[in-house]
Parts: structure tokens; sequence; C-alpha cells
């Protein structure tokens, strides 16, 4: 196919793609889609704040219309709400382009879709994150094994910290006092495990700090889903979120505040 066939534009945005490269963070939603007609792959980034796109990323693995598409979707998406750049369709993006080749339009789909599916993507994580959050400050899900070993390796409070020495010791996030309990813990034994379901810490930056400071091992985006063991608490099984796998660890008391 001759170049000619291309608008200038289409040929600016190949030579000179805008935003390419790729974003990382808990504000970042990303896409990425397959063209189905020419197997070809597209990844998009978005990074929002107070709902609109403040930056966009794409790398790709398809054909010079689909840098170009790509590089105008970033360009259209920028700065607009979430709910606007929704919106932006194939056809927005070949009208942006003066055109592209009929043979060459399914390319425009793979930009535009990834859009879509990096806005999916991102609303997906932020309803995950209240209702993680809202798991920890209503403590939801009662945890198996939790009623059986009830003062007999899962304590609900803590009073005297002695009764954990050289224990290996599991806290579960259950907020700023369950992150305390964690630090002090270290003071009466070496092994002390947090777990929370969320990616970060989510609590002050003072406590935050310390934590991440302290000998306390941290599991992110993990559960517990069962406490095991025959008379005493011998382990607990966690599901990791992120990897969506479950395993045991050999524990011998639990910390879950009410
Ligand atoms: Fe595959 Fe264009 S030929 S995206």
């Amino acid at each position: 196919m001759k170049s000619t066939r291309y608008s200038e534009k289409v040929l600016d945005h190949f030579r000179n793609p805008r935003n390419v490269g790729t974003l990382k963070g808990e504000d970042v939603g990303t896409g990425r889609v397959g063209n189905p007609v020419c197997g070809d792959l597209m990844e998009l980034y978005i990074k929002v704040k107070n709902n609109k796109i403040k930056d966009v990323k794409f790398r790709t693995f398809g054909c010079g219309s689909a840098i170009a598409t790509a590089s105008m979707v970033t360009e259209l998406a920028k700065g607009k709400s979430i709910d606007e750049a929704i919106k932006i369709t194939r056809k927005d993006v070949a009208d942006e382009l003066d055109g592209l080749p009929p043979i060459k339009m399914h390319c425009s789909n793979l930009a535009a879709d990834a859009l879509k599916d990096a806005i999916k993507n991102y609303k997906d994580k932020q309803k995950l994150k209240v209702e993680v959050k809202e798991e920890i400050r209503e403590h939801k899900e009662e945890i198996t094994g939790e009623k059986k070993f009830l003062n007999r390796g899962v304590y609900n409070i803590v009073k005297d910290f002695s009764l954990f020495k050289d224990k290996r010791t599991l806290v579960l996030d259950r907020g700023d006092k369950s992150i305390e309990i964690a630090i002090e813990l270290t003071k009466h034994t070496p092994r002390v495990v947090f777990v929370t379901p969320l990616k970060d810490i989510s609590a002050n930056t003072n406590l935050k700090t310390e934590l991440k400071q302290s000998d306390v091992k941290i599991l992110y985006e993990s559960k517990i889903l069962e406490i095991k063991g025959l008379n005493e608490v011998e382990k607990v099984l966690i599901y990791d979120l992120n990897e969506d796998e479950k395993y045991e660890l050999y524990i011998d008391s639990v910390v879950l505040l009410l």
C-alpha cells in the first residue's frame, strides 16, 4: 500500500507517536486488547485524578496505523473526564486523523477499545478498594476457625503481650490499632506477620512508616481464609488476591481485633 493513502496526520503520529510508555500506581487503569483481525496487541494506561485523565500512555505491537491511532487516542483522552473519554469512538479517532484507508480501519479499534478497557479497569480497581476498606472497617467476613480457637490462639483483644513471647503471630489488618499491636509485638517475638487485603497500608504517614521500618513482615493483598489446628492453632490458610493462590503458613497465634 502506498504511503500516499495515509493522511499527513496519520504519518505524523506514526513518525512521532505521542505518549509512548507505561504508567504504574493505585490511580492507574490498564487496558489490554488484542486485534481479532490481525492478532496485534495494544496496552494503554490512564492515570486518573478527581475523575479526570491526567496522564495517558500506550505501547503496542501493532502496525503503523495502530501506532498512529493510539497516539491520537492518548491526545484525545488527556484532560477529559473518564465519563467523557469512554465515549471516544473508533470513528472519532479515525476522523481526527483525517481518515484511515478502509483496510486499516480495524487498527483504530485497538486504540479505542484499549482506552475503554483501561477506564473499566480503573473503575473496577476503585470499586474493589472501597469494598476492601468497608470489609476492614466492618469485619464483615467471619474466618473459619475463628470461634473454635477464640482465646486459645485467636485473640480479639491484646492485653498481655507476654502471652505472645516467641510465638509466630499473625495480625490481621483491622485499622490503626492492629498496626500498633503488630509493631509492639516485635518486642516480644521475632516473627510477626501483618496481613492486609490492601495494596498499601492505610494509616497515617507516621504509623505507616513505623510499620514499614519495623521487623513486621507484611503480606499485601492477602486474606486469611481459615485458621487450622487440632487443639491449638497450628497454621492459617492465606489467599493471595493478586496471584489468586492459596497457601498455608505455620503460625501459633492470630490477632483479630474486634
Ligand atoms: Fe494489526 Fe494494524 S494490522 S493493528
